[in-house]
């Protein structure tokens, strides 16, 4: 066989030399900010923040993250999964009647809650009377403590694809994760510790049950958080978590404007990154979503994006 060899012309290797730099200055380090569910106001300031958190290292990052809707998932294969509170509407813990009037405060206020013609001020009355009935209602069923466990193992919670590598990464590289929930934090816990991830790094502000000596459910612990009054639990909550001081740099996580406020308590803040996770009404919510988060994700029932970005902060290669 005769092999045919075609002179090279001369300028050939200087153009594939410029077009290799050219690629590499092109390249993007995070691929995952380039789909089109990922929208952002403006790309260079999200780059310049991920590489001042990069610079600053592991030592000086924290993240915050809300839960429901947040580090769940909203929904699989067009079914909604459920809240914290709706995992509680099991017939091991409540009654039929119970679960209707549950249902019923869900659809009239959860409108209200996602609703881009309201602020957080006129939603704030609507959200403290949903949480209150909510919670009269679940006292009212002397719920047991030692049922918790039982229902969330027969409830289709979970959490968004790539959870595993989220909190272990974070626990290898010392990160604290603060979970910052309106849910119930009782419930909240036996979720990830059925997803086998509830690490020492993890630390949850949320709404706790108060049980009696023999454990039923008797009253919720402190002030209530519901949506849209995170900062004060934020302010509120700040000096007590030690293991969160001297670390300014926050990636923040969450699915409603009220989250956020979930860095406010943040002493000395330098960077923080905002990703929202906008899953629902995403037409009417877009634009507001897009000038209050630095990445939002539509649709996006994975935490690809976030684990991309703490993979780059949290190492030192770069
Ligand atoms: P989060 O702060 O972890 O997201 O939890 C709050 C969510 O809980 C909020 O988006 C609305 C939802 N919720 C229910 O699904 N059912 C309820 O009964 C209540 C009071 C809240
Ligand atoms: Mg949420």
């Amino acid at each position: 066989m005769q092999m045919c060899h075609l002179p090279i012309p001369w300028f050939y290797t200087p153009v594939r030399a410029v077009l290799k730099v050219w690629q590499q200055l092109t390249k993007t380090k995070f691929p995952e900010l380039t789909q089109s569910s990922v929208l952002m106001r403006e790309r260079s300031r999200v780059e310049e923040k991920i590489h001042a958190m990069q610079r600053a290292g592991a030592g000086s990052l924290q993240v915050i993250s809300d839960f429901d809707m947040t580090l769940t998932r909203f929904a699989l294969n067009g079914k909604r999964v459920p809240t914290t509170h709706n995992i509680l509407a099991n017939q091991l813990l409540i009654d039929e009647d119970c679960t209707k009037k549950m249902r019923e405060l869900l659809n009239t206020y959860y409108p209200v809650e996602i609703d881009a013609s309201r602020t957080a001020e006129e939603k704030m009355p609507f959200m403290v009377e949903w949480w209150t009935e909510v919670h009269e209602l679940l006292i009212q069923q002397r719920i047991r403590k030692d049922m918790l466990a039982q229902a969330v193992k027969e409830s289709s919670a979970m959490l968004r694809d790539g959870y595993k590598l989220f909190f272990n990464h974070l626990t290898k590289q010392e990160v604290p994760l603060l979970i910052f929930s309106a849910g119930v934090g009782d419930v909240l816990e036996e979720v990830i510790r059925q997803h086998r991830v509830f690490y020492p790094n993890v630390h949850i502000v949320s709404n706790y049950m108060d049980f009696d000596q023999t454990g039923v459910l008797r009253a919720f612990k402190g002030q209530l958080i519901h949506t849209f009054n995170k900062r004060d639990s934020a302010l509120s909550h700040a000096a007590g978590l030690r293991e969160l001081k001297g670390r300014p740099n926050v990636l923040l996580l969450g699915d409603s404007l009220g989250d956020l406020t979930m860095a406010d308590g943040v002493s000395e803040r330098q960077t923080i990154l905002t990703i929202g996770f906008l899953n629902d009404k995403v037409e009417e919510r877009k634009e507001s979503f897009v000038n209050s988060f630095d990445i939002v994700l539509v649709q996006d029932e994975t935490m690809d994006v976030a684990n991309s970005i703490l993979r780059y902060v949290t190492s030192s290669r770069y």
